[in-house]
């Protein structure tokens, strides 16, 4: 909040509402003079968000793609933006669900779709029709994961037998392909091609992309925009295109966070999967 410094009357976005707690430390800095609108793909999510957010009137829940900067502007009345904050990835609220198919510490189904009533393909359909090199590229690009050809090979191998369609089910063959000594220290071995899948399905890094492209025309004079990332695929786009929008004699943006910024001790003891976090800030040049 220090960074983005939300001032009463003004214009915010909130392009991932999750459980709803930066928008309501936001909405209560703007006060009932301005205008937030708050957003989510996935509308289960929005739901919790929008019971948190009655109290704030002034707050507009919309459900989009955070990408989809004309229609999240549309709800603010075609007012730039003031500051805007994005917080990748999945909420716990998600994550913690099994039904959802994000974790594999759980059994569930292999879905992973932001949204449930969409028509998208899920995880499953994935892991079922994608031909085993496309298959090893996706879990080597967005996992970073070094045993992604032999992880690829096994689900070609298991599928001619079997369907894959439980998270329980992937995790134990993703386990059984990396051999043991390759097994990572801190996390459960199917941890990248988990992640990999999730960014497959929901096409994060290019709504990201896109998102970063489009921002700097969306902010007011002054307008601040910060984008707090999980993992090294995230932050690499946001520190690009911050530096990019930065420079030269036509530059947008002037980049806030030399370094991102992460959580302190203690927050990162109170909620241990704050630990990766990392937030930039770069303000619209007048
Ligand atoms: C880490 S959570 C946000 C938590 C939130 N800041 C809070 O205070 O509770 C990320 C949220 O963003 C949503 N999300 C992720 N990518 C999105 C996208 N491209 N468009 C819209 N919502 C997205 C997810 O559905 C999830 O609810």
């Amino acid at each position: 909040m220090d960074l983005l410094a939300p001032a009463p009357g003004e214009c915010f976005l909130d392009g991932t509402a999750g459980a709803g707690g930066h928008s309501e430390a936001i909405a209560q800095r703007i006060g009932p003079g301005g205008v937030l609108v708050s957003a989510d793909g996935d509308p289960s999510m929005l739901r919790i968000a929008a019971a948190r957010l009655a109290p704030y009137p002034w707050v507009r829940m919309v459900h989009a793609d955070f990408s989809d900067l004309d229609r999240l502007c549309e709800a603010a009345d075609g007012r730039p933006f003031d500051g805007v904050l994005l917080d990748l990835g999945i909420s716990s609220v998600q994550l913690d669900d099994p039904e959802r198919g994000f974790t594999f510490r759980e059994d569930g189904p292999l879905d992973m779709r932001r949204d449930t009533g969409s028509d998208d393909a899920t995880a499953a359909d994935i892991v079922r029709y994608t031909r085993e090199n496309e298959l090893a590229d996706i879990i080597y690009q967005f996992g970073e994961e070094r045993f992604s050809r032999r992880i690829a090979a096994r689900i070609v191998e298991q599928r001619r037998s079997t369907p894959i369609e439980t998270t329980g089910q992937l995790a134990r063959l993703v386990s059984s392909a990396i051999p043991r000594k390759g097994w990572p220290r801190d996390i459960h071995p199917a941890t990248r091609t988990f992640q990999a899948l999730r960014i497959a399905v929901n096409r994060e890094l290019e709504s990201i992309a896109a998102f970063l492209e489009r921002i700097p025309g969306h902010l007011a004079p002054g307008g601040r925009v910060g984008v707090i990332s999980f993992h090294s695929l995230e932050d690499r786009l946001v520190k690009v295109a911050f530096r990019s929008a930065a420079a030269g004699d036509e530059a947008t943006l002037k980049v806030v966070t030399k370094k991102p910024v992460g959580p302190g001790n203690e927050e990162t003891r109170e909620n241990p999967r704050a630990r990766s976090a990392r937030f930039r800030v770069a303000r619209r040049i007048d």
